[in-house]
């Protein structure tokens, strides 16, 4: 199939346009630069330069390639402080929301008979209350921490979006927390640095429930998703839902770090604020199980355990 892929140049897109074309996929790859064009040219795809706020270019772009699939792997995450999640996720937030809008308007144009696009299964995405482990069926969080207010409505929104466009078979992977090659858990990267010079704390009992997914095999799934996915809600993480008290310390010790530090709740919230609190503490995981029976997929790291010293 012709597969175009906007957020091919990212840490999700570098892993999954080599595969898609493996699997014998033409695969369309958009980038905002020239100057990316070779890159996206090494991982076999065609490039597509537009940019995804601006509804024009997107059109022209997507009409161009007159792809049959179209995947949304668009955020613009970067640095980020807790304090002020949504300042810092404004720009992810608009690709959420208009670049989802200009993205599905440019695959009805052209007839796209499957729209693939990313949601969130981490961050505190899922609803608080019951269980620790969540599947497709439970709720997103209703009342999220008054800092990822416009986060998580823009999550809502894309998700909204791409199930409701009833003229494709609109998909939505809930990823995991990204680890491994080109994510900031990987050697020598943000969060394994924070880990390393303990400045990365365990607030309160730690009792946020993570769940993780190795980059890799989060393109797996999208391929599986993008080859035979149905419409609907897919979490893509591991097979190893985990508290920060367990998952944080194994990381230290991985890293040949000393302990994390331990900090009340109140004292989490001065640095990393009620978001970050939320994380620490009160954010559910989330079951692949739906995903391994209706995509066929298995992750290749079952377990951030082995994972994390792997990357
Ligand atoms: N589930 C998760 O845990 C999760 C999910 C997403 C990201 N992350 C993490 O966040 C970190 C960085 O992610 P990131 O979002 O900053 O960057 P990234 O991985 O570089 O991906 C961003 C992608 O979106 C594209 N993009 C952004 N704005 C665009 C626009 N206006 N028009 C067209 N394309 C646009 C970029 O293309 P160009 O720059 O080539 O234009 C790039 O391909 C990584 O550590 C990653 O692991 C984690």
């Amino acid at each position: 199939m012709r597969v175009f892929v906007a957020g091919a140049t990212g840490a999700i897109g570098r892993q999954l346009v080599p595969r898609l074309v493996a699997a014998g996929h033409e695969v369309h790859g958009m980038t905002r630069y020239e100057s990316k064009q070779s890159m996206l040219e090494e991982l076999g795809a065609v490039p597509m330069v537009a940019d995804a706020l601006d509804p024009d270019q997107v059109a022209e772009a997507v009409g161009r390639a007159r792809p049959e699939v179209i995947v949304h792997q668009l955020t613009a995450i970067g640095a980020m402080d807790m304090r002020h999640f949504d300042r810092d996720f404004a720009l992810t937030n608009r690709l959420r929301t208009e670049g989802t809008d200009h993205l599905l308007s440019a695959g009805q144009a052209v007839g796209v008979r499957r729209f693939v696009a990313q949601g969130v299964a981490g961050y505190g995405a899922y609803v608080r209350t019951g269980g620790p482990v969540k599947s497709e069926e439970d709720p997103l969080d209703p009342t999220p921490a008054s800092e990822m207010r416009e986060t998580l409505a823009a999550i809502r929104h894309l998700e909204e979006a791409v199930l409701g466009a009833r003229w494709t078979e609109g998909i939505v992977l809930r990823y995991g927390t990204f680890y491994g090659p080109g994510t900031s858990i990987a050697r020598g990267q943000e969060q394994f640095e924070l880990v390393r010079r303990r400045k990365f704390p365990l607030v309160g009992d730690g009792g946020g429930v993570w769940s993780f997914i190795h980059v890799a095999d989060a393109a797996e799934a999208t391929v599986a998703a993008v080859d035979h996915g149905r419409r609907g809600v897919y979490n893509v993480v591991d097979d190893d839902p985990v508290p920060v008290a367990e998952w944080l310390p194994a990381l230290a010790q991985t890293l040949g770090a000393k302990k994390p530090v331990r900090v009340p709740r109140f004292i989490g919230r001065l640095f990393a604020g009620e978001a970050g609190v939320v994380m620490m503490t009160d954010a559910r995981g989330a079951s692949n199980a739906k995903a391994k029976r209706e995509l066929g997929w298995r992750p290749a790291h079952p377990s951030w355990r082995k994972g994390f010293a792997a990357a």
